[in-house]
C-alpha cells in the first residue's frame, strides 16, 4: 500500500508536554499490543496505523513481546517502516518495552541488565530501527535490585538505543523511587504507563500526585479497559470480539451487574452526545497530568472513535458525581 499522509494532519490533534520534558506527545496514542500480530490481516492494521498518522497522531507503542506471537508486531511494524512510512520516522515517537516472559531461559523475562540489554537489541533488529524514542520497564520485578533496572535504562540512553526512558505498571512509592534514581543519574523519567481507565483507578491512589509532583508525564493504558467501556459488549459477546478471542479479557467478567453500569454510562454519553468510548477516552483527558490516552484499536473506526473524544473533553461536576454514582454500583 503506498502511503501519502494527510497534509493537514498536525492541525488535528492537541500535543500535551511530557511532564516538564521537551517532548510533546499527542493526546491520544496507539499502541499495538493486539491486532498487529502475524495472526491479524496486515491490509487492516495497516489502515489503522495510516488513519491514527493522518489524524496527528505520532506515537506509536510497542513491547517486546506483543504479537502474537511475540515479537511478531515488532516484525510488523519494522516491515511497514521499511516499505515507505518510514519515511517519517523523525516525525514519530515509538516507544518499546521489556520485562514480561519473552523467551525460554532465566534471562528473558523481569529486570537484570542481561535480559533488558539483549531484549532492546532484539526490538531494534525487529523493527529495524537505530534507536527507539522511549524505552520502558514494562513491570517492578520484586528480586532485581531497583538499581541494576535503572542503571541498565541509563545505559541504554547513553548507548544512544533510547532518547528517553520510562516505567510502566510501577506503584507509587516504587515510582518515586525509580524516579530518584533517575534523576541522580542524569536521565530523567520522562514518563510512567499505568492501567487507568474508569473501570481501574488505581493511579488515583497515589500515582498521579508522585507524576504530578514531580512532573513525569503519564499515558495511561487499556483506557477503554479492552473494549468494555464502549457498546460492544451491550447484547452479548460478538464473534471477532476481544472477549471472544483473547485470553486477556476473560468473558466471565463481563458480567450482568458490569453490563448494567455499562449500559448507564451509555446512556449518559448519549446525553453528552458522544459514544460512550468517546466519553470514556475524554473522562481521562480531563486531568492535565495524565500526557496522553494509549488506545488499541482492531479497525480504523476506534482510532476514529478515539478521535473524536476531543470534540468534547469537558464534564461538568454533575456529569462526573454520576459517573461516580453509577460506577459504584459495580461494589
Ligand atoms: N504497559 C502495559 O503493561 C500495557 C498493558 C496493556 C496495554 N498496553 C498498551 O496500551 C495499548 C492499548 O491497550 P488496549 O488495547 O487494552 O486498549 P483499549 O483501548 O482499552 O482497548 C482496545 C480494544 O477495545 C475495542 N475497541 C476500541 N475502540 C472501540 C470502539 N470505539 N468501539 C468498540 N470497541 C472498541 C477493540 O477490541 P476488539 O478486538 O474487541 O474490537 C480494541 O482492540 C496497547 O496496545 C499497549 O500499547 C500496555
Amino acid at each position: 500500500m503506498s502511503y501519502v499522509p494527510a497534509p493537514d494532519r498536525y492541525s488535528k490533534i492537541p500535543y500535551r508536554r511530557c511532564g516538564n520534558s521537551g517532548l510533546v506527545l499527542p493526546a491520544i496514542s496507539l499502541g499495538l499490543w493486539q491486532n498487529f500480530g502475524h495472526v491479524d490481516l496486515r491490509s487492516t492494521y495497516e489502515k489503522i496505523l495510516y488513519t491514527a498518522f493522518d489524524l496527528g497522531i505520532t506515537h506509536f507503542d510497542l513491547a517486546n513481546n506483543y504479537g502474537p506471537p511475540p515479537g511478531s508486531a515488532e516484525s510488523n511494524f519494522g516491515d511497514i517502516l521499511q516499505k515507505g512510512f518510514g519515511a517519517y520516522r523523525d516525525e514519530m515517537i515509538i516507544s518499546t518495552k521489556a520485562g514480561f516472559t519473552m523467551w525460554e531461559g532465566p534471562y528473558g523475562d523481569w529486570g537484570s541488565k542481561k535480559y533488558l540489554v539483549a531484549s532492546l537489541n532484539q526490538s531494534l533488529k525487529r523493527m529495524q530501527l537505530d534507536y527507539v524514542d522511549i524505552f520502558y520497564h514494562h513491570r517492578p520485578d520484586p528480586n532485581t535490585p531497583l538499581e541494576e533496572t535503572m542503571t541498565t535504562l541509563d545505559l541504554m540512553v547513553r548507548q544512544g538505543k533510547a532518547l528517553y526512558v520510562g516505567i510502566s505498571n510501577y506503584p507509587a512509592a516504587l515510582a518515586q523511587k525509580a524516579i530518584d534514581m533517575l534523576k541522580q543519574m542524569g536521565t530523567p523519567c520522562l514518563i510512567h504507563q499505568p492501567k487507568y481507565s474508569m473501570f481501574v483507578r488505581t493511579p488515583e491512589e497515589g500515582l498521579l500526585d508522585v507524576l504530578g509532583k514531580n512532573q513525569v508525564g503519564c499515558i495511561a493504558f487499556s483506557p477503554l479497559a479492552q473494549g468494555l467501556l464502549t457498546d460492544k459488549y451491550l447484547k452479548g459477546i460478538p464473534e471477532q470480539s476481544r472477549a471472544s478471542r483473547h485470553p486477556s479479557l476473560n468473558p466471565s467478567q463481563i458480567t450482568p451487574k458490569m453490563i448494567g453500569v455499562i449500559g448507564k454510562l451509555n446512556e449518559l454519553a448519549k446525553a453528552r452526545g458522544q459514544k460512550l468510548a468517546e466519553m470514556a477516552v475524554a473522562w481521562l483527558l480531563r486531568d492535565e497530568r495524565v500526557t496522553s490516552v494509549l488506545i488499541g484499536a482492531s479497525k480504523e473506526q476506534h482510532v476514529l472513535d478515539a478521535y473524536n473524544a476531543l470534540n468534547n473533553t469537558q464534564f461538568t461536576g454533575a456529569e462526573l458525581e454520576e459517573i461516580d454514582r453509577i460506577l459504584a454500583e459495580m461494589n
